[in-house]
């Protein structure tokens, strides 16, 4: 397990064009190429382990898969059942998703995941296909991995969902693929759809209405994916935060996906005061482009609506509330309390610790901005924890333990970060 120590940073002005590509876009290329008729060729996919996790499945799976260190060359003559249990890793993406695809799927098949995706709840996908036929079993009654799925025929839904999950959505989406009949899922807030982009470019029929999505089962094989995955906002977004927190500096990041339901927490960080434009350069499922991020003192803000296109972004957020000027508040955010950690308490503790004023509550919290100080932070095994506190450092240093899981989104993210500061790392 390894730890950190990184020193104040001081002016910075920044071009990256390495920012790790996008992880919800690399899971969906590896599992929908296993839908299609011929080869898919995927360039720039992300090497990190979340996603290199859910290519070793499919390969598991029965898809041929070649890479040549540049493109990833996925074929599939449909899903086999594998003699081996299919780790998930880290990834409850990976997870769900693949509860998805394999419902419907002929076999037996078991996912697992690392000790922290099997306390993650389950019973958000299990349930909603258990009602549709399929046959999913795991503790606790279908709520925690292992998983075990038996395929099976599902049968035609219209499912209202209480959460606005992309994994939930995409779930369903490849459930309703291989239904009886036309299917419709709801969300209570527009999810991220790079699901519904991708499967409709692949030809799979498929209508978007506001909150309705409409899949009509597949009566073909789809076309091959070709496609070169854009950056991952997500993780541009640490160093969109590390130019807004640090005077006079600024980074241009380029080749993100600019699809707006990936982009709310730039939005949040302009609301704020950052200086922030936009150029799209290119549209290819979805629109691609430069994000410009330059410091200006930073003011509070209240946080409440489309928090799913803000979830995993809210902690590196967090560290620029920690830094504004007033009393910022985030709400009805509880789904926060299920992702890699529970991360309104880490982003709570973790702030106080820095000696930062916080407030919590159930669906979420407060944060006055003040001084960071330098502290020792606790990552509890989740990645957005690990980077977020690591950029404060930036303002103040800090020393984070338990950094390792940084490899499940972005691996080169201290190759980055070395040419804004100094990293010292540690091996326990
Ligand atoms: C993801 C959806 C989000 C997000 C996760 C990736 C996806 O989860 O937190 O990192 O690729 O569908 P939920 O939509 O389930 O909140």
């Amino acid at each position: 397990m390894s730890s950190v120590k990184v020193t104040r940073a001081s002016i910075f002005s920044l071009k990256i064009s390495e920012i790790a590509p996008d992880k919800s876009i690399s899971h969906r290329c590896a599992m929908f190429a296993m839908l299609a008729d011929g080869t898919s060729e995927i360039t720039n996919f992300l090497r990190a382990e979340d996603t290199l996790n859910s290519l070793e499945i499919v390969k598991n799976l029965g898809a041929t898969v070649s890479d040549n260190g540049v493109t990833i060359k996925i074929s599939s003559d449909g899903i086999k059942e594998s003699s081996e249990i299919l780790d998930c890793g880290n990834s409850g993406t990976g997870m769900r998703l693949f509860c998805g695809l394999l419902s419907s799927a002929n076999g037996h098949f078991v996912l697992t995941g690392d000790k922290y995706l099997r306390r993650r709840p389950m019973k958000r996908v299990t349930s909603p296909l258990r009602d549709i036929g399929a046959k999913l079993d795991g503790r606790d009654n279908g709520d925690l991995a292992p998983i075990s799925i038996r395929g099976s025929s599902l049968k035609a839904f219209n499912y209202e969902s209480k959460i606005a999950s992309a994994q939930v959505k995409s779930a369903m989406i490849l459930a309703a693929l291989r239904a009886d009949g036309t299917c419709t899922f709801t969300e209570p807030e527009l999810s991220r759809d790079h699901t519904e982009r991708m499967l409709k470019g692949m030809g799979a029929d498929i209508k978007v209405d506001g909150l309705k999505t409409t899949i009509k089962p597949m009566t073909k094989l789809l076309s091959p994916l070709k496609i070169r995955v854009p950056s991952d906002p997500s993780s541009a977004f640490f160093f969109a935060v590390a130019a807004a927190i640090t005077p006079d500096s600024d980074v241009f990041l380029e080749g993100v996906t600019l699809n707006p339901t990936r982009i709310e927490a730039f939005k949040a960080l302009e609301r704020m005061g950052a200086d922030i434009s936009y150029e799209i350069t290119d549209n290819k499922y979805e629109p691609i482009g430069n994000i410009h991020v330059k410091y200006a003192p930073l003011k509070a803000i209240t946080v409440e609506d489309n928090i799913s296109w803000l979830i995993d972004e809210l902690p590196a957020l967090s560290i620029a509330f920690a830094c504004a000027d007033g009393v910022s508040v985030v709400k009805n955010a509880e789904e926060l309390r299920v992702k890699e950690s529970d991360r309104i308490s880490t982003v709570v503790n973790g702030l106080r610790d820095c000696g930062i004023e916080v407030d919590e509550v159930k669906d979420g919290y407060s944060v006055k901005g003040g001084k960071l100080q330098a502290s020792v932070i606790d990552s509890h095994g989740d990645h957005r924890i690990a980077m977020s506190f690591i950029i404060a450092g930036l303002k103040c240093g800090m020393s984070v333990s338990d950094v390792d899981c940084i490899n499940t989104s972005f691996p080169n993210f201290f190759e980055l970060l070395q040419k804004i500061t100094k990293v010292e790392f540690t091996s326990l």
